[in-house]
């Protein structure tokens, strides 16, 4: 899928949102600025959460109060570090969204769904959803890719 300018990629993340359960787990993949906090805006639009998302890149966590809670990771300072986050046990309680997955240590879910970003220009990105189990797969097929 290609979204041409950010609300494009807003309104996907929205519409990913819209279809999420409690306990789902959803990694963001790909170049940066490829568009994946921006897409977490759109999941928390979802979840109807007030607040502003913005890149948690300095703090590793930030936790969201919507519909469900949203646990909004970006690991990459984490360096691939297995420091305790402090929220496992809260995990299946709401929706956490994973920036950088290839930096968290710790366990992602059997089950999770990833989405992956690439920069094509400016204001161009391709996004590609790919389930890991088949837990999400109908998810997927309703965000109109097969996997
Ligand atoms: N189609 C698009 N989708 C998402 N972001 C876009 C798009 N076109 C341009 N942008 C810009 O690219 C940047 C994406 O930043 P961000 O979502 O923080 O990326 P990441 O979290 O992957 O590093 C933003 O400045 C946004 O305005
Ligand atoms: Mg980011």
């Amino acid at each position: 899928m290609i979204t041409r300018n950010e609300k494009e990629t807003i309104e996907l993340g929205k519409k990913l949102g819209s279809l999420l359960e409690k306990g789902t787990t959803v990694a963001l993949k790909g170049d940066l600025a490829g568009g994946k906090t921006t897409f977490t805006k759109g999941i928390g639009e979802a979840l109807n959460i007030r607040q502003v998302i913005n890149s948690p890149t300095f703090t590793i966590l930030k936790i969201y109060h919507g519909d469900l809670p949203l646990y909004h990771i970006d690991a990459y300072r984490l360096e691939g570090n297995d420091y305790d986050l402090g929220i496992s046990e809260y995990e299946e309680e709401g929706i956490m969204v994973v920036e950088w997955p290839e930096y968290y240590a710790q366990q992602l879910p059997e089950d999770y769904i990833e989405v992956l970003f690439t920069y094509i220009d400016d204001d161009s990105r391709q996004i590609d959803f790919i389930c890991h189990g088949e837990k999400y797969k109908k998810i997927i097929e309703e965000m109109e890719m097969t996997c």
